[in-house]
Order: C-alpha cells, then sequence, then structure tokens
C-alpha cells in the first residue's frame, strides 16, 4: 500500500514522529550510526509492517532500541545470565551507552516474537544521537529499528536514501541530517560462556576487550548449522557492477590501479574508484573514471561516514567496474573493512 511519507524536521518533528510511532507507523530516525526504521517494538502488527515496507526475510530479528538501562533491563532477563555475564552487561552499559554497542541477552517474555525473530534472546541499545533520544523519550515506548534501507540495499547515513528506499511505504522520516559513524552498530552476544561478536560495528573490539577481557569472534556458519545471528546468513548489499578490493603496500596498489585503469579505458568500460585522497589523480588515467575519495589513507571515520553513500552513488552513475583500496582495521577500520569485503562479495586481491 502507497502512503504519502511526512519528511519531519527537528524539533517541530519529534512530537508527531513520536505521535505516529505510538499509533503503530512506521517511522525514520536518524541514529549516530545509520538511519532506523522504527516501530512499536510492543506491538506486533507495527513490527510486521517492518519487515513488509523493508521487504526482510522474517528470521532476521530486530535491535530494540531504548532511552535508559532500566528500560532495557525491563526487556531483559539478566537473572538467566551467569553472574559474569552479568558483570559483562554492567560494565559494557557504563562503559559505551548510550553508544553503537548492541547487546544481545535473553528475552524476558513479554515483546511480540516477530521482533526476535522467534528466537530467546534480545537486541538491545541506547544511541548515541539526540534526536533518536529525545523521540524515544517522547514516544514512551520500546522501538525497534533495523536500518532503514530496503533489504539489499545500503543502510541509508541521509533521509534522502531512506526516501529513495522506502518513501511512500513509511509515514515519515525524522530529518537529522547525515549520521555521524555511517556504518552500523556493534552486535556482540552476552548469552555464551564468552562474549561473541556477531558483527563488527562503531565499537571496535580493542574497546571492548579494553573492558571485560578477551572476546571471541563469531565463525562464518556452515550450510547445515543454525548461525549465531540470523543477519549473518543473509546476502549483504553488493553494487550493481563488480566490486574488487585491491590489498597490500600503497605502491603496489597504486601500480595495480594504474594497470586495472588503463585496460579498462581500452576496452571502453567506465570504471570507478573509490580510494584515499592521495590516489585520487588516478582518475586521469582513464577520463571518465568516477572517483570518490572520503579521506587520506587509514583515515577510517572519514570511510565509514562515506562509504554506504559512495557505494549509492556509483550505481547511480552507472559505472561497469569499481575498484576499491582496502582500508586497514584498528578503531571502526574492521567494520568498514568488513562492509567492502561484503560488498566485494570475496573480490579481494592482495598486490605484491
Ligand atoms: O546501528 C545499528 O545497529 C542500526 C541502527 C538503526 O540502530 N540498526 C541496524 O539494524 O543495523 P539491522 O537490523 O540492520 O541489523 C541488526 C543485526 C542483524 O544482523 C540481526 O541479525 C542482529 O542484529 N540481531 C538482532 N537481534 C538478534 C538476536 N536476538 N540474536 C542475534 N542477532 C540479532
Ligand atoms: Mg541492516
Amino acid at each position: 500500500m502507497t502512503q504519502m511519507t511526512r519528511v519531519l524536521t527537528p524539533p517541530c518533528g519529534v512530537n508527531p514522529a513520536a505521535a505516529l510511532l505510538r499509533a503503530g507507523e512506521l517511522v525514520a530516525f536518524p541514529t549516530e550510526t545509520v538511519y532506523g526504521l522504527g516501530a512499536d517494538a510492543t506491538n506486533a502488527e507495527a513490527v510486521a509492517r517492518i519487515f513488509a515496507a523493508k521487504q526482510r526475510p522474517s528470521d532476521n530479528p530486530l535491535i530494540v532500541h531504548v532511552a535508559s538501562v532500566a528500560a532495557a533491563e525491563a526487556l531483559a532477563q539478566l537473572e538467566a545470565m551467569s553472574a559474569e555475564a552479568r558483570r559483562w552487561w554492567t560494565v559494557l552499559t557504563e562503559a559505551f551507552w548510550p553508544g553503537p554497542l548492541t547487546l544481545v541477552v535473553p528475552a524476558r517474555p513479554g515483546l511480540p516474537e516477530n521482533v526476535r525473530a522467534g528466537l530467546p534472546t534480545v537486541a538491545l541499545r541506547i544511541p548515541a544521537h539526540d534526536m533518536a533520544l529525545a523521540l524515544l523519550r517522547a514516544a514512551r515506548i520500546p522501538v525497534a529499528a533495523p536500518s532503514a534501507n530496503r533489504s539489499g540495499r545500503p543502510s541509508p547515513t541521509v533521509a534522502k536514501h531512506v526516501l529513495e528506499d522506502l518513501g511512500g511505504r513509511i509515514a515519515a522520516v525524522l530529518d537529522g541530517g547525515p549520521t555521524g559513524i555511517g556504518v552500523e552498530s556493534t552486535v556482540l552476544s552476552l548469552v555464551a560462556e564468552r562474549p561473541v561478536l556477531l558483527r563488527p560495528g562503531g565499537i571496535s573490539p580493542e574497546a571492548i576487550e579494553g573492558k571485560i577481557g578477551p572476546i571471541e569472534l563469531a565463525q562464518p556458519p556452515s550450510a547445515d548449522e543454525a548461525p549465531l545471528s540470523p543477519g549473518l546468513k543473509h546476502q549483504h548489499y553488493a553494487p550493481q557492477a563488480p566490486l574488487y578490493v585491491l590489498e597490500g603496500s600503497p605502491a603496489a596498489v597504486e601500480a595495480a590501479l594504474r594497470a586495472r585503469l588503463e585496460a579498462d579505458c581500452k576496452a571502453g568500460r567506465r570504471p570507478g574508484l573509490l580510494v584515499p585522497t592521495e590516489l585520487a589523480s588516478l582518475g586521469d588515467v582513464c577520463p571518465g573514471t568516477v572517483v570518490l575519495a572520503p579521506g587520506r589513507r587509514g583515515d577510517a571515520a572519514a570511510w565509514g561516514r562515506q562509504l554506504y553513500a559512495a557505494l549509492r552513488t556509483f550505481d547511480e552513475l552507472g559505472v561497469e567496474v569499481i575498484y576499491a583500496e582496502g582500508v586497514t582495521s584498528g578503531g571502526i577500520g574492521l567494520a568498514v573493512a568488513d562492509r567492502l569485503r561484503r560488498a566485494a562479495g570475496g573480490r579481494i586481491e592482495v598486490c605484491t
């Protein structure tokens, strides 16, 4: 069903957005990571609308957003966790909330099943974004919110991306300008013997380990095994043109890029380049190359902010092949490298 999507702006847009959420409607809103597509987490029909609007597989559970640790604890069953896991919860919520860390814990019965995709656990976070917090406080309900893209598209980092994917399918978008981090939250499960990193994101594993000691990395699921996080098994966004990630020393990557661009030019193919500013002039090798340079080499924060928008731009401009210089990990770099590798669908080349 199509509907008119209202674009609401702060501060006056917050109360109408909260009223729409309370009425069971879908409202997209900014967080510090990406835009979320919110619905009343206590209302099964509203939650079902999220899956329909996004065309999201119903076995992929949603993150529930709240404004306080007390509100999170009301949805969790911390008493079902070990004493050690309860300590991780306390330390991590104190250190990183509000912030881009999602914690998976046993769920208290009460929320509709479809929020959790039937799992016995629930994913919780407090976003570090004034407008998101104002909306959550005004709505006075927990808000289920996946990223506000259609399934299979990059997560939105500006309101325009939300409208491109979901305009006409949701009641409103609260426009808070570009999001700060640009890649999604870190998802950490606290239900096993050791904490398990299900998705790298805005908070680095080093920062988490600095607080609670070693954590485990989720292994990719084998075909006959249920994945720890259902999201891990669903195909991630890949741009329309094949994306190659080139890793290696800067000189080797530059030489490889130059050779690729020369070959593309001869073949009459229009390339796109996603490279550090140090390599932006490589676009001259093949006139017509679309060059997107998020920041200097190693500036993972700048790459995080611009990665998803860059992937959308390459699609819009219809390039035929894309080359990206691999991002080194460290801090948010691990999350950026993860999303870039997934977008490349295995086309990773090490240049020597
Ligand atoms: O930064 C973010 O996390 C954004 C903003 C809007 O908060 N949200 C977001 O949601 O990225 P989404 O739905 O795109 O990703 C949620 C991830 C999925 O991989 C999902 O499988 C996982 O969290 N997840 C949710 N509930 C889970 C649970 N109970 N157990 C394991 N994984 C869970
Ligand atoms: Mg998503």
